[in-house]
């Protein structure tokens, strides 16, 4: 019997090698060394707390695959979404890093909160662009530790996402287009008064700042790697850029052998991965990044994270706008498993639930199931990157 050809929405990578070992080029990009160590030392942070890996029986039986387990970062930090981890910690390492050179000695976190060394530290003026949930993380890392934070924002993030971000004592920003224009603006008003960016994107001649932030991010892969043994065989994440992507296949890349099946899913209208990897090369998205996933509204891709995703995505696919609000009901009203057990009720965003409209539009095409490799014996992970911040459910 052949096999039916895959949808178009789905693309095979054609350089991932499974059997490619995780070498320095990756390494550069995710340093998958002293994680845990960053995990115990969040724990001096007192809003920090270990996000729930949830198991969804009932979801994986409807879908015939053997388990589905969900990364809850609707819980980060009291705070809603997985990039709480990277703007904090890429702050930290901003001030830590300067405390170094300075002292030649290192500092820790909670003397960092405590402004012990307000000398080196209390000029540093933080900045981003974000469509949301970055900037609010920027701002969370700038209160923290006692800074001035600016954050730009495009036009169509919502009015409650600002809200949050100004609760957070930062100053906003709004420019009147995309948030490739408020990448732009963010960028000329940095240089001009000496700002430090704290962008969760990379571009020519800047990107160990993102590099920081993609290690924040690796954290909520050592609390999945803690959490589950013996772990995923397929992983569902969402891109907008692609640092959630890189920290989680790059960290389970070099903590696994084999490694899981890795898939990036993304809006069609941002699907500035699916072309990369169509090109071989970066590229930008077929559309206009007009999409209700905020959060992956990007119509271009970090540069930096190209060498893991690159290698390591086995597959690219692209999912509908109609697509996002059955997740995210699916997530809020679980159904019953076999035993008669409910899974238990995830709150979303529109970004949150992507991953969760990936598996689903994968599970209801035979072909791309097939592909995939997915049933009975598939364990897959899912990341609810964020929490239900205003966007209307129903
Ligand atoms: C909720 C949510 N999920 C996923 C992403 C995608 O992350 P990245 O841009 O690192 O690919 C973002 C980015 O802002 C986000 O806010």
């Amino acid at each position: 019997m052949t096999t039916p050809p895959a949808p178009l929405w789905l693309a095979k990578n054609p350089r991932a090698k499974r059997d490619l070992p995780f070498g320095r080029d990756q390494q550069f990009v995710v340093n998958p060394n002293g994680i845990p160590e960053l995990l115990e030392e969040l724990g001096q942070c007192p809003a920090h707390r270990v996000t729930p890996l949830h198991a969804l029986p009932g979801l994986a039986g409807r879908l015939g695959v053997g388990e589905v387990r969900v990364k809850d970062e609707s819980q980060r930090f009291g705070f809603g979404a997985f990039k709480a981890l990277g703007g904090v910690i890429a702050v930290y390492n901003v001030l830590s890093g300067a405390v170094g050179n300075a002292y030649h000695s290192q500092t820790t976190f909670a003397a960092l909160m405590r402004n012990e060394h307000p000398e080196v530290t209390a000029d540093y003026v933080f900045t981003t662009a974000s469509s949301g949930n970055h900037g609010r993380s920027v701002a969370a890392g700038a209160k923290l530790f006692g800074n001035r934070c600016v954050i730009f924002l495009p036009k169509f993030t919502s009015a409650d996402k600002e809200a949050a971000i100004r609760a957070r004592g930062a100053e906003v920003i709004r420019v009147n287009g995309d948030y490739d224009t408020a990448v732009a603006e963010c960028r000329k008003q940095a240089e001009a008064n000496g700002w430090t960016i704290i962008s969760d994107t990379s571009w020519e001649g800047y990107d160990s700042i993102p590099r920081s932030v993609m290690r924040g991010y690796t954290v909520l892969v050592e609390e999945i790697i803690q959490q589950w043994r013996p772990g995923p065989t397929h992983v569902f994440v969402q891109a907008g850029v692609g640092g959630l992507a890189a920290a989680v296949f790059g960290y389970l890349w070099a903590r696994y052998e084999p490694r899981p099946t890795f898939i990036v899913v993304e809006p069609e209208s941002a699907d500035c991965w699916f072309q990369s990897n169509l090109a071989g090369k970066p590229a930008l998205a077929s559309g206009n990044a007009d999409t209700v996933m905020g959060g992956l509204a990007c119509r271009e891709i970090s540069p930096v994270t190209w060498p893991v995703i690159g290698l390591a995505a086995d597959w690219f696919m692209t999912i509908e706008e109609d697509g996002v609000l059955p997740a995210r009901r699916l997530f809020a009203k679980p159904m019953p498993s076999d035993s008669g057990e409910t899974d238990p009720a995830i709150t979303s965003g529109p970004s949150g639930c992507a991953g969760l409209a990936g598996l689903l539009r994968a599970c209801t095409d035979d072909s791309a199931f097939k592909a995939l490799g997915l049933g009975k014996g598939s364990r897959v992970l899912l990341i609810n990157s964020e929490g239900d911040l205003g966007e209307p459910l129903a």
